[in-house]
């Protein structure tokens, strides 16, 4: 298969899975990308057989998967190994625990968290972007951070005909990227507001400061350079995604009170000199994305909460250089961010014939 006719396959939604049933566990099954993943892979008509959902164990919980619940139970090596795949959407530190000695025994396994995604020889993969990365070198596979994302998506097609050199990006993240915590702290804020008329001072509060009518510049730690943890995901993974280790990237990330969807403003400067005409033309053609041409069609978090694919538009020249453009780019970091790519991963897997039931 040519790496285009890959990238266009992997868009097809379930539509040739085989009929053997693959059996599943999701690690974090009952938060926030791990609830998506349930849905998703029921709505995507992913065959799987038995199912195995697990959580931290702190406390009982259940989740509901084809109309039957399941409790969730903390994870093992002995029952995870019961699994053809496994989904980690939970920590670092859990995916770290587990998913190579699975992958060395030989289950796949497509992980959420951060642990493995510069590792050079795990797959960082957006199945759109680089699905060719799959094959069976490495049943361990990571997803992207969910920021970077949109941009990879969105920019591909334009990077690969007009070489992008620069790229400047502001971040506008959701609460639901930093997990349900932070969900239930944004509620817990604007409850308070709404009775006592002020936004309140959590002292447990998953962010570093309040969110409810608030935004901050800040998502993780900052190094010793002043960049934020996001800001260093973004430029390292979409570097790796793209195979351009030559690409300068500056990023500031910033936390808003949307609750889905992550919204990007990018400056991007090109090697090559494009007109706009050409620009949206690429753009129109780029596989996993919605352009919309006429600028007041521009995307916002709330209308592509709970849609796949990636949303662009205000498409413009840049006054700052030559060859240099704008552009507004928004995704649900939950569904392509997170869950919906990972269960594209698991399907281009299937197409791929590289998941299969095995008797191990
Ligand atoms: N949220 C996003 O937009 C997004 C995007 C891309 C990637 N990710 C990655 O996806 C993962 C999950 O994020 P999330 O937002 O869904 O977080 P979340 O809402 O906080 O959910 C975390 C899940 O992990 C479980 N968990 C925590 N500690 C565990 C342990 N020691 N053993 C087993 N399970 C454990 C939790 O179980 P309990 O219910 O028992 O606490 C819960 O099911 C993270 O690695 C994150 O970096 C998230």
């Amino acid at each position: 298969m040519s790496r285009a006719s890959e990238r266009t396959a992997g868009l097809s939604v379930g539509k040739r899975i085989m009929a053997e049933k693959i059996d599943v566990a999701v690690v974090g099954a009952s938060g926030m990308v791990g609830g998506e993943l349930l849905r998703l892979l029921r709505a995507r008509k992913f065959p799987v057989g038995r199912f195995y959902p697990f959580n931290s164990g702190r406390k009982p919980s259940a989740v509901v998967f084809g109309g039957k619940r399941y409790p969730c139970t903390k994870p093992d090596l002995r029952s995870l190994k019961q699994a053809d795949l496994v989904f980690f959407v939970s920590t670092d530190e859990v995916s770290e625990r587990f998913a190579e000695k699975l992958a060395a025994d030989g289950v796949w396994c497509i992980d959420d968290s951060a642990q493995f995604r510069l590792d050079e020889r795990v797959p960082l993969v957006i199945p759109e972007v680089n699905a060719s990365a799959l094959d069976r070198r490495s049943r361990l596979i990571a997803g992207p951070n969910c920021t970077l994302t949109g941009a990879a998506v969105a920019l591909y097609r334009i990077h690969r005909k007009f070489v992008i050199s620069e790229l400047r990006i502001s971040s506008y993240q959701a609460v639901s990227g930093a997990g349900k915590r932070a969900m239930e702290d944004l509620e817990r804020e604007l409850k308070h507001y709404f009775s006592h008329g002020s936004v309140p001072a959590l002292k447990d509060r998953r962010f570093p400061r309040a969110i409810a009518f608030n935004l901050f510049p800040q998502v993780g730690g900052f190094d010793r350079e002043g960049l934020s943890g996001e800001e260093s995901k973004v430029e390292a993974e979409l570097k790796k995604i793209w195979s351009s280790p030559a690409l300068k990237i500056s990023s500031t990330a910033v936390r808003v009170p949307v609750l889905r969807g992550h919204s990007l403003s990018v400056w991007a400067k090109t090697r090559r000199a494009w007109s706009l005409g050409a620009l949206r033309s690429e753009l129109a053609r780029t596989p996993g994305l919605d352009f919309a041409a006429d600028p007041y069609d521009y995307p916002t978090p709330l209308e592509a909460a709970k849609t796949e694919g990636v949303k662009a538009g205000r498409l413009r020249k840049a006054k700052t250089s030559p060859n240099e453009f704008q552009l507004w780019i928004v995704s649900d970091n939950l569904y392509k961010g997170a869950a919906l790519n990972s269960v594209e991963i698991a399907e281009c897997l299937l197409r791929k014939g590289l998941l299969r039931k095995e008797g191990r």
